[in-house]
């Protein structure tokens, strides 16, 4: 069963953000795919790496997006991106400790974190670049 499916209500209004976000959702699909095809530790640990270096390198690109066009709510954007970044590598963390169930808390954690983070913040900025004709 797939975990999120990714529907207008997450654009932000620009072609390559909306691209990436698709690609975590279906990143993260593949981490809930993998728990509950009750794969062993070696294959979520590589799912989870993959997952973590993707959100790194979407974290960076809108980041730079966002500053190439002044947006105003940068400061507070980066803010929230490394919150995540660090909460995220605390259940990393644990998870290669052998907590298993770090791997349930991860995958929960990031569909809520996403949901409200790209309809909330990454939204906002959505709006502010295509106010000025950026897509
Ligand atoms: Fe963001
Ligand atoms: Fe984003």
């Amino acid at each position: 069963m797939t975990l999120m499916t990714w529907n207008d209500s997450f654009s932000v209004q620009n072609i390559e953000m909306d691209q990436q976000h698709k690609q975590l959702f279906e990143l993260l699909n593949n981490l809930h795919a993998a728990m509950s095809q009750g794969k062993g530790r070696e294959t979520l640990s590589d799912v989870f790496d993959g997952l973590v270096k993707y959100t790194h390198l979407h974290f960076a690109a809108e980041e730079a997006l966002l500053k190439k066009h002044n947006y105003p709510g940068l400061s507070e954007e980066e803010r929230e991106h490394k919150e995540l970044v660090a909460q995220v590598s605390d259940l990393q963390k644990q998870f290669q400790a052998g907590d298993f169930g770090a791997s349930m808390k991860t995958r929960d954690f990031l569909k809520h974190w996403l949901i409200e983070h790209i309809q909330g913040s990454d939204r906002k900025y959505g709006v502010f670049l295509s106010q000025k004709g950026i897509h």
